[in-house]
C-alpha cells in the first residue's frame, strides 16, 4: 500500500489514519463481526440465484457490494441492494431481522427486488442514523406494527429523503397504511426534501395528509403522490411549497381548478396533473414565473388550455402532453417557440386545423396528434427528422408517405387519407410497428417489406392495395399482420410459412386464390386465422386440427372450398370461432364437433398474449393514446369480443346427412348456424342442452320432425329461424318458445301448426293424450332395450332386430346413432318422470 516507495510526510500521516481505523475496527478486516454476521445472515435467507451477492464473503465486509462503512468508526452505515428496475435480476426472499443490528446505518436502499415476509415497517424506526431510505418497488409487505402506532413519527425524523413509493404497502395493507400515515402527526419532518408516496393505495383528502406533516414546507424539492386515490384539491397545501421542483400528482381524483399561482412556484422543472378530475381553463397566468418547466403533463382533466396566439411561454419544454384535454380548434401557436421539445402528446384535444408550417422544424422524437382534425402532408424532408414514435391515427392528413426516418420505431398513419403508392424506400432497421390501415393507399406491396428486420405489427388493412403478396423471405418474426380489405390477388407464398412467431393473419376480403397454403402448417402460433371473403379453392386440410393447435379464431367464410369438413379440426381446444359459411363444402357434420373444448367449458382463450405494444421511453408517464393503447385495445377487443363469442357458422354450404346431437354438449356455444344446406333428420333433441345459445339458425334445409320442447328452455335464444324445412307437428309453446313467436320464422313448413302460426293443429284438444301415448311407448321401448342388453353378451341379434324394427316404424329411425340418441331421451324423460312422481 502507499506505504512503500518514497517518504514523506503526507505519506506518513495516511499511513497512520489507516492503520488506526484498523486498529479501532478490530483488526484487519476492517469491519465489524457482529455486523458481518449480520449481513450473512441476511444473506442467507435470500434467494440470489442471479449472484448478485457473490462478492459477500471472506472477512472485510466494508469490501462487499453495496455495503458502506464508516472510515473512523468501521461500522457499516450505508447498505444498498438496490437493482435498477429495468432488469428481471433481482433478489427475492425474505429479510432477516439481523439486519436492525446495523444500527449505525444511515443510507439503506433495498430498492427494485422483491422481499417480504418482514414487517418492515419495523426498518424504519430501527435506526436512529437513517437518512436515505428507499423501499420504492422493493414488494415489501408485513404488517404495520400495531404496538407502534406512531412509527412515521419516531422512524422519519431525520430522514431528508423517503421513498416509498410502489413498495408494495399498497399491497394488503393499504387501508392500514394510509390510516397510519393519515392520523399520525409527523411533526419532525421539517427536514424533508423528498417524499414519494407513489402506489401506495393512499385515499383521503389530499390536504389532510399533508396537513398531517405541521411543517413549513419549504425546504420539500420533490413530492409525489401518483397512482393514489387522494381527492380534494390544490388549495394552500400546495402554495407553501415554495422551493417544489417536481410534483407529480398524476392518476389520483383530484378535482377543482388548478390556481394560477402555481405559475409562482418557480423552481418547478416537473409538473405532472394527468389522469385527475381537475377543470377549468389553463392560461398563461399559470405559467407567469415558470421558467425551469422542463416537463408539463396535464392529460386525462377536463381542462381547457387557453392562452393567445401570440404567447411566447416563459419555459422551454422537452415534453408535454394534454390528451383529451381542449386545446383547438387552432393549433396552438406556442409551441413554436418549444424548440427543445422532444415529446408531444395532443391526442384528442378537438384541434380542427392545417399543420403550421415551422411544426416539423420541431426537434419532436415521439409524437402522438392522433384522434384530431388535422390536416396537411408530411413533409418531404420527413427523412430527415428525429422521430422514433409517430403516432398521426385519425387525422385528416392526405399526399403520399415519403420515406420515413431511418431510427423510426413505430408508425402509425391509420385512418387518414394518405394516397398514392407507398415509398420507394423503406430504409428502416429499426421500425417495430407500421400502421397504416383506413386510408387510399394503392399499387401493391413492396418486397421491401420483407426486409424490415425488427417489423412485429403489420397492418395494411382497408386501402386500395393490389397486385399479389411479396414472395420474398422474411427478415422480421411478425406477430400481427392484417392485410384485409385490399384488392389483393394471387396465391398465399410458401415463405409465409417461415413467419412461424405469426399470432394473428387477416388476409379476409381480397381477391385471394389457390388452394389453402400448406406453408402456413408453420404458423404454429397462430390464434387468429381469417382467410374469409377471398377465392380460395381446393380442401380445407386435416393438418389445421394438428398443426395450428393455438387457434381461437378461424374463418374461411365466403371462399370456394370444396370436399367435407375434417373432423380433426375438433383438436383446437381453443377454438371459440369457426366460420366455414357460404363455402361448397359437402358431407355430414363431424360427430366430432361436440368435442371443441373451448365451446362447451367456461374456458376461455387464455393463450392470447396482449403483449404486442410499444412502450416509449417516458414508460407510464403521460403516454394514453399511444400505440401501446390502440394495439393493446384492438388485441383487448379481440380477446374481449372472444371472451364473451363462441360461435359455429357452417351455413350456405352443401352439407347433408343429420345434424349429429353430440354438438348437444357445447354448452358454451351462442350462436349456431347450419342454415342453407341439405341436412336432414330430425333437430336433435339435445339442442336443448346448449344453454348458452342466442341464436339457432336451422333455416332452408330439408329437417323433418317437430321441433323439440327441449328448445323451450333455452333461456338465452332470442332468435331462431327454422324456416324453410319440412318440419311438422305443434310448435311448442311455453317458456322462451313464448317470446319466438314471429311467425316468418316458421314459414316455409307446410305441416307445422300452432298459435305461432295462422295453422291450427288438426288433433287440438288430444294432443296431451297423444304425448302420453308416446310416452308409453317409449317406456316399453326403454325397457325391451334394457332387455336387449342383457342379452347382448349371450345371443344378440334376432330379439332385438325384430323389436328395433318396431322402433322404427314408431320414430322412423335410420341409424343406430339415432336409435341411441332417442333412447337416451327416452332414459332422461322416463327418469324425469320418475323424479317427479316421487
Ligand atoms: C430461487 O429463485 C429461483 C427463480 O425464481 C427459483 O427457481 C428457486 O426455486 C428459488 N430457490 C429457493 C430456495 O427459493
Ligand atoms: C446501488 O447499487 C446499484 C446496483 O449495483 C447501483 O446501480 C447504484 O448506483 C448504487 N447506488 C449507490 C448510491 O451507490
Ligand atoms: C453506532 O453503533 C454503536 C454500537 O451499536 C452505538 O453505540 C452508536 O451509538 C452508534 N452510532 C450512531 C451514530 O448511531
Ligand atoms: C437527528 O440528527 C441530528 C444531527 O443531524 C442528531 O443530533 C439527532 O440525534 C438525530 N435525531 C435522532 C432521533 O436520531
Ligand atoms: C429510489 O430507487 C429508485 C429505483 O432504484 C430510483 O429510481 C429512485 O430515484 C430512488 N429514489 C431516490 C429518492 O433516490
Ligand atoms: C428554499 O430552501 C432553502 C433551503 O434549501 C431555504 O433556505 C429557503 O428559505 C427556501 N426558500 C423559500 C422561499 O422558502
Ligand atoms: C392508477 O393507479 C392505480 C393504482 O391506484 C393503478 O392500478 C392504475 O393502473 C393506474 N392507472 C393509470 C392509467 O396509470
Ligand atoms: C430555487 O432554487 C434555487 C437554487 O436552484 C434556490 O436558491 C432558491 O432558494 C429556490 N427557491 C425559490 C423559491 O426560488
Ligand atoms: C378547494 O376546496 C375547498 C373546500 O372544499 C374550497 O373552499 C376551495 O375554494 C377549493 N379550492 C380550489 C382551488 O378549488
Ligand atoms: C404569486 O406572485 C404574484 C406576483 O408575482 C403575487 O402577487 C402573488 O401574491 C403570489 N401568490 C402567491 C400565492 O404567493
Ligand atoms: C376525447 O376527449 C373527450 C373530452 O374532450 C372525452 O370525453 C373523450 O372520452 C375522449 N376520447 C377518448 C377516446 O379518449
Ligand atoms: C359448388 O360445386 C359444384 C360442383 O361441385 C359447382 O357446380 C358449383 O359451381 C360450386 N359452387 C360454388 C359457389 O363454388
Amino acid at each position: 500500500m502507499a506505504c512503500g516507495g518514497t517518504f514523506s510526510m503526507q505519506n506518513l500521516v495516511a499511513c497512520l489514519v489507516v492503520c488506526l481505523s484498523c486498529i479501532q475496527t478490530g483488526g484487519a478486516s476492517g469491519c465489524k463481526e457482529v455486523e458481518r454476521a449480520a449481513l450473512l445472515a441476511v444473506k442467507a435467507k435470500i434467494n440470489d440465484s442471479y449472484n448478485l451477492l457473490s462478492s459477500w464473503e471472506g472477512r472485510d465486509c466494508c469490501s462487499w457490494r453495496g455495503v458502506g462503512c464508516d472510515h473512523t468508526t468501521g461500522h457499516v452505515v450505508k447498505l444498498n441492494l438496490s437493482n435498477r428496475c429495468s432488469t428481471d435480476e433481482t433478489l427475492r426472499g425474505e429479510i432477516d431481522p439481523s439486519l436492525l443490528l446495523l444500527t449505525n446505518l444511515s443510507y439503506l436502499d433495498l430498492s427494485c427486488n422483491a422481499f417480504f415476509g418482514f414487517p418492515v415497517l419495523d426498518l424504519i424506526g430501527s435506526f436512529p442514523s437513517l437518512e436515505y431510505l428507499n423501499l420504492s418497488s422493493a414488494c415489501l409487505g408485513g404488517p404495520i406494527p400495531p404496538q407502534q402506532p406512531n412509527w412515521m413519527e419516531q422512524s422519519l425524523k431525520n430522514l431528508s429523503s423517503v421513498d416509498l413509493q410502489y413498495s408494495g404497502f399498497g399491497g394488503l395493507r393499504n387501508d392500514e397504511f394510509s390510516s397510519t400515515v393519515t392520523s399520525t402527526p409527523a411533526r419532525e419532518l421539517c427536514n424533508l426534501k423528498y417524499l414519494d408516496l407513489s402506489g401506495l393505495g393512499l385515499g383521503g383528502d389530499i390536504v389532510d395528509l399533508i396537513a398531517k406533516f405541521r411543517c413549513s414546507w419549504n425546504e420539500l424539492q420533490v413530492l409525489h403522490l401518483s397512482d393514489n386515490q387522494l381527492r380534494g384539491n390544490l388549495s394552500t397545501w400546495l402554495a407553501q411549497m415554495t422551493n417544489l421542483t417536481s410534483l407529480n400528482l398524476r392518476n389520483n381524483s383530484i378535482a377543482g381548478k388548478v390556481p394560477k399561482w402555481i405559475g409562482n412556484l418557480s423552481n418547478l422543472t416537473f409538473l405532472a396533473l394527468s389522469y385527475n378530475c381537475f377543470d377549468g381553463v389553463i392560461s398563461e397566468a399559470h405559467f407567469v414565473d415558470l421558467v425551469r418547466l422542463d416537463t408539463l403533463f396535464l392529460s386525462l382533466n377536463s381542462l381547457t388550455m387557453s392562452v393567445s396566439s401570440d404567447w411566447v411561454p416563459p419555459f422551454q419544454l422537452t415534453s408535454f402532453a394534454a390528451h383529451s384535454c381542449q386545446l383547438g380548434p387552432k393549433f396552438p401557436e406556442w409551441l413554436q417557440s418549444q424548440t427543445r421539445i422532444e415529446y408531444l402528446g395532443l391526442a384528442n384535444t378537438s384541434i380542427a386545423d392545417a399543420l403550421p408550417s415551422w411544426f416539423w422544424n420541431l426537434s419532436i422524437s415521439e409524437l402522438d396528434l392522433s384522434s384530431n382534425r388535422i390536416s396537411g402532408k408530411l413533409p418531404s424532408s420527413f427523412r430527415t427528422l428525429p422521430l422514433i414514435y409517430v403516432n398521426l391515427r385519425s387525422n385528416r392528413f392526405e399526399g403520399q408517405i415519403p420515406p420515413p426516418p431511418p431510427r423510426i420505431q413505430a408508425l402509425d398513419l391509420s385512418e387518414n387519407y394518405f394516397s398514392g403508392p407507398f415509398p420507394q424506400t423503406l430504409d428502416t432497421p429499426n421500425l417495430r410497428f407500421l400502421l397504416l390501415s383506413q386510408n387510399l393507399i394503392t399499387g401493391s406491396i413492396p418486397s421491401y417489406i420483407c426486409e424490415l428486420s425488427s417489423l412485429e405489427y403489420l397492418d395494411l388493412s382497408n386501402n386500395h392495395l393490389s397486385g399479389k403478396l411479396p414472395d420474398c423471405r422474411w427478415k422480421s418474426q411478425l406477430d400481427y399482420l392484417d392485410l384485409s380489405s385490399n384488392n389483393l390477388s394471387g396465391e398465399i407464398p410458401g415463405s409465409f410459412g417461415s413467419q412461424n412467431s405469426l399470432e394473428s393473419l387477416h388476409l379476409n376480403n381480397n381477391s385471394l386464390d389457390g388452394e389453402f397454403p400448406t406453408s402456413l402448417q408453420h404458423c404454429s402460433n397462430l390464434v387468429f386465422l381469417d382467410l374469409g371473403e377471398n377465392k380460395f379453392t381446393g380442401r380445407v386440410p386435416t393438418w389445421i386440427g394438428e398443426s395450428l393447435r393455438h387457434l381461437v379464431y378461424l374463418r374461411l367464410r365466403s371462399n370456394s372450398f370444396i370436399g367435407y369438413v375434417p373432423p380433426e379440426l375438433a383438436q383446437l381446444r381453443n377454438l371459440q370461432v369457426l366460420d366455414l359459411a357460404r363455402n361448397n363444402l359437402t358431407g355430414s357434420i363431424p360427430n366430432s364437433f361436440g368435442n371443441f373444448s373451448a365451446m362447451l367449458s367456461t374456458h376461455t382463450a387464455q393463450t392470447i398474449r396482449v403483449v404486442l405494444f410499444y412502450r416509449p421511453k417516458c414508460q407510464g408517464l403521460d403516454y394514453t393514446n399511444d400505440l401501446a393503447v390502440v394495439i393493446k385495445g384492438q388485441v383487448l377487443e379481440y380477446s374481449s369480443n372472444l371472451n364473451l363469442v363462441k360461435v359455429m357458422d357452417l351455413s350456405g354450404n352443401s352439407l347433408s346427412g343429420k345434424i349429429p346431437g353430440e354438438i348437444g354438449v357445447l354448452q358454451e356455444l351462442q350462436s349456431l348456424n347450419l342454415s342453407s344446406n341439405h341436412l336432414q333428420g330430425r333437430i336433435p333433441r339435445r339442442i336443448g342442452d346448449m344453454r348458452s345459445l342466442e341464436s339457432l339458425d336451422l333455416s332452408y334445409n330439408e329437417l323433418s320432425g317437430d321441433i323439440p320442447q327441449s328448445l323451450s328452455g333455452l333461456t338465452y335464444l332470442s332468435h331462431l329461424n327454422v324456416s324453410y324445412n319440412n318440419l311438422s307437428g305443434r310448435i311448442p309453446r311455453g317458456n322462451q318458445f313464448d317470446t319466438l313467436d314471429d311467425p316468418s320464422i316458421y314459414i316455409g313448413n307446410a305441416y307445422l301448426c300452432g298459435d305461432q302460426t295462422n295453422k291450427n293443429c288438426p288433433e287440438d284438444g288430444n294432443n296431451l293424450s297423444e304425448t302420453k301415448e308416446d310416452d308409453n311407448e317409449s317406456e316399453f321401448i326403454w325397457i325391451w332395450f334394457g332387455i336387449c342388453l342383457g342379452f347382448v353378451a349371450g345371443f344378440w341379434g334376432l330379439w332385438c332386430v325384430l323389436l328395433f324394427q318396431r322402433a322404427w316404424r314408431i320414430a322412423y329411425f335410420e341409424t343406430i346413432d339415432q336409435v341411441s340418441e332417442w333412447l337416451f331421451i327416452t332414459a332422461v324423460r322416463r327418469i324425469a318422470r320418475l323424479s317427479r312422481t316421487k
